[in-house]
């Protein structure tokens, strides 16, 4: 396929990439920087599209967004949002009025959508959350409106936490945990839905060639676990004791908001569309996932 991709550069598009290509699809990235090759294409995601330029792929997959890891301060806010909602939109309204229109869209969203929820286990049909997060997650889903509308198949991929050793959470955790002083976060009891770098770009892959696959589908493991869990596991990986909590004022004063929902938040999220549509994961269950990862 003639594939058309953001956010290449980042911990997801850098290993989703390579497989595209591998598996035989040319890529042309769209680059927030002038294009510095003929396979480069370059874009303002808060500017309008000429529709022409993004004509003739067969396939786009849209993953760029503001970094959300930092201090959450109004501007940064603003920064998560816009690059979401508006890059979102101007991609969305030039490819539906692109003379030649792609067959899919495979754009990211995160499992926030659903924002701090317990221990309910929430599938696609579950209602959103009400923290900002959520509502960043709505609006960027409702921004391929366009695209749906020109009767493109368009699916949002709703990524848990994603493992992986480029970025993300887990470069961050590790030296901690590897120096022995590792431990759970608040309470404990909030539920993390991780899901393996590998997994990432077989969903990818996935969605790019099941037809009945449109809409919301979460990107996660089928054994989301909560904090305490993820803790233990990752110790037993590493072999390093896991007994010094982080408790949750501390969380707050280290990383404001941006804490509140990412860290001490709960969404124990399944991946209802990707199972019933024939997906096999990779790393099913944590233990496996993290070996994978760490012990290569
Ligand atoms: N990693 C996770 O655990 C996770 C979980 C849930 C959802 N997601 C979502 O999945 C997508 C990819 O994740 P990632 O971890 O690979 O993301 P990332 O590194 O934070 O960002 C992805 C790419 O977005 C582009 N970008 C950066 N700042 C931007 C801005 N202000 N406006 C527009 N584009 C900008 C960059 O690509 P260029 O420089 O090439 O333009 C960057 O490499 C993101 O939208 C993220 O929100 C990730």
């Amino acid at each position: 396929m003639k594939i058309l991709a953001t956010g290449m550069s980042g911990p997801i598009g850098s290993a989703v990439l390579p497989e595209l290509i591998s598996a035989g699809h040319s890529v042309t990235r769209m680059v927030r920087r002038p294009a510095a090759s003929a396979d480069e294409l370059a874009w303002d995601p808060l500017q309008a599209i000429p529709p022409e330029q993004v004509s003739g792929y067969d396939a786009v997959i849209h993953l760029a967004g503001e970094t959300i890891v930092g201090r959450w301060t109004a501007a940064k806010k603003k920064r998560i949002r816009d690059s979401r909602v508006l890059g979102t939109q101007h991609l969305c309204q030039a490819l539906a009025r692109a003379p030649q229109k792609p067959r899919c869209l495979i754009a990211a969203s995160a499992t926030g959508y659903y924002g701090d929820r317990g221990a309910e286990a929430l599938d696609e049909t579950s209602a959103p959350g009400n923290n900002f997060l959520a509502g960043v997650c709505r609006e960027w889903e409702a921004a391929t409106t366009p695209l749906r509308d020109a009767a493109v198949r368009v699916v949002n991929l709703r990524f848990g936490v994603v493992l992986s050793p480029r970025g993300g959470a887990l470069p961050k955790m590790l030296p901690a945990f590897r120096m022995g002083v590792g431990g759970r976060v608040g309470s404990g009891a909030q539920y993390w839905s991780w899901v393996s770098i590998a997994d990432i770009t077989g969903a990818v892959l996935h969605a790019l060639h099941r037809e009945e696959l449109r809409g919301p589908v979460n990107a996660v493991a089928p054994t989301p676990v909560t904090n305490l869990e993820f803790t233990r596991v990752l110790g037993s990986v590493l072999r390093r004791p896991t007994l010094l909590p982080m408790p949750a004022f501390a969380v707050r004063a280290a990383f404001g908001q941006m804490g509140d929902e990412l860290l001490l938040a709960s969404a124990r999220v399944l991946p209802s569309k990707l199972q019933s549509s024939g997906y096999e994961f990779r790393d099913p269950e944590l233990g496996g996932a993290l070996e994978n990862l760490l012990r290569k």
